[in-house]
């Protein structure tokens, strides 16, 4: 059994707002955003963090069961995917208020002794990354000051009056678009909302009307809060595109004919030339093996199949050996954003006696697909074309990895 350490951090994460402007028909925290809600998603980066911290959750009043649920589930989630360890014992559920000041306050009273730091984070902005809540934790440990994460606005900002007139133009260079979490010394958090007497639009700003200092860092583009069914489109799309498969597999075969007896071609197979053994018809070297692993890998990657990567009329095809057809589908397979993870190729064939060279083959081939190639033979106990002796057949299936995920596939 893993023993957690006594949290010196907390993150109180408010979701119990009602969510009037997005207008779902359920608080907000509870609105679906794939299989799972808001408010699942916001909790994933959370359990995900390096460091490991107290998580309040605020939510609204009779909600408490579904969101310790969906806490589990989050937490039983990252320690799955290998994140983390599963955090759900460092977890406590409260009730909010009627304002998001007053259901800070509730999750403040909440805070365990043990916490020096405490971070306030909108349920809302649920696809804030994981690293933002270390950065905000350690800036605060740091420099003592409260901390804030925005993003520099973008847009050209006017003044208009109430009468629509427009005035004059804000310097945006001096505008910071800010996000959460936002992160406080805990004694500098409890002092400001004890002395609190005015509703405030943040943390920060509470914090720094009991005059302590605040200070920016970097935000992140995916930190932006979930307000309408516009932002809430735009968190599906985000999550739907993380959903997609970090790897595919592909399925090839290949069938060569034998060449006429006194050919003066020679037999290659699997990346190697077999001097004396019966060689195989075929524009390029014929090289059945070499032939269904391109194929297979093309397929995974749904970038057609070799006919379409390497035309007959081709030149380069000509006479072409392992080197050509590896080196060219790994090529086309990085530009389009893939590794090789591995492959693996049967041959059918009464001859050659493959396993001699095996070792040998897929030493050649791992080297011109820079990933682990492995290579089997066999025969068909006399039955099929391949039992006949009239060609060779080989079928191979190959595994691709993104290649931003490819630190996952050692
Ligand atoms: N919040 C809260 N308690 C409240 C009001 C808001 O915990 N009484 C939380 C929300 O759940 C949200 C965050 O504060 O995670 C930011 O608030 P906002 O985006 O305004 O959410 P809602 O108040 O739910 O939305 P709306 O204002 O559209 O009703
Ligand atoms: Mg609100």
């Amino acid at each position: 059994m893993t023993v957690t350490p006594v949290p010196d951090a907390a993150i109180i994460v408010v979701a119990a707002g009602s969510g009037m402007r997005l207008g779902a028909g359920a608080p907000k925290a509870f609105v679906g955003l794939d299989a799972h809600t808001v408010l699942w998603h916001s909790l994933l980066p959370i359990f995900g963090a390096r460091r490991a911290a107290q998580v309040v959750l605020v939510v609204p009043p009779g909600l408490e069961g579904n969101a310790q649920t969906e806490a589990m589930d989050a937490a039983a989630t990252v320690a799955r995917r290998g994140e983390a360890s599963d955090r759900f014992e460092l977890v406590s559920v409260v009730a909010g208020g009627a304002t998001r000041q007053a259901s800070v306050a509730a999750g403040l009273r909440a805070v365990w002794p043990s916490v020096a730091t405490v971070l306030v984070h909108d349920a809302a902005r649920s696809l804030t990354p994981s690293e933002m809540f270390d950065r905000v934790i350690e800036e605060v440990e740091r420099t003592g000051s409260a901390v804030i994460p925005g993003l520099p606005v973008v847009d050209t900002v006017k003044r208009v009056a109430a009468s629509g007139a427009v005035g004059d133009t804000v310097d945006r260079d001096t505008l910071l678009a800010v996000q959460t979490p936002q992160g406080f010394r805990r004694d500098v958090l409890d002092a400001a909302y004890a002395s609190a007497t005015g509703e405030f639009t943040d943390d920060a700003a509470l914090v720094a009307a009991a005059g302590h200092p605040v200070r920016a860092l970097d935000g992140h583009a995916h930190a932006f809060k979930i307000t309408t069914p516009a932002d809430l489109e735009r968190a599906k799309t985000i999550v739907s595109g993380k959903a997609q498969l970090a790897m595919r597999v592909g399925i090839g075969t290949d069938v060569h004919a034998y060449a006429e007896e006194g050919s003066a071609r020679t037999l290659w197979l699997a990346g190697l030339e077999w001097p004396g053994e019966r060689a195989l018809e075929g524009h390029s070297d014929g090289d059945v093996a070499v032939h269904a692993i391109v194929d297979a890998l093309l397929s995974a990657a749904d970038l057609g199949d070799i006919g379409g990567l390497f035309g007959v009329d081709d030149p380069a095809v000509e006479g072409a050996h392992a080197d050509v057809f590896l080196t060219r589908t790994r090529q086309v397979l990085a530009d389009a954003g893939w590794v090789v993870g591995n492959v693996s190729v049967q041959i059918q064939a009464r001859r050659p006696r493959f396993s001699v060279r095996r070792l040998e083959a897929q030493a050649a081939l791992s080297e011109l697909l820079g990933a682990p190639v492995t290579v089997s033979a066999t025969t068909t106990d006399g039955l099929g074309f391949t039992g006949r002796g009239e060609g060779i057949a080989a079928m191979a299936t190959a595994l691709i990895v993104r290649a931003s995920d490819r630190s996952a596939f050692p």
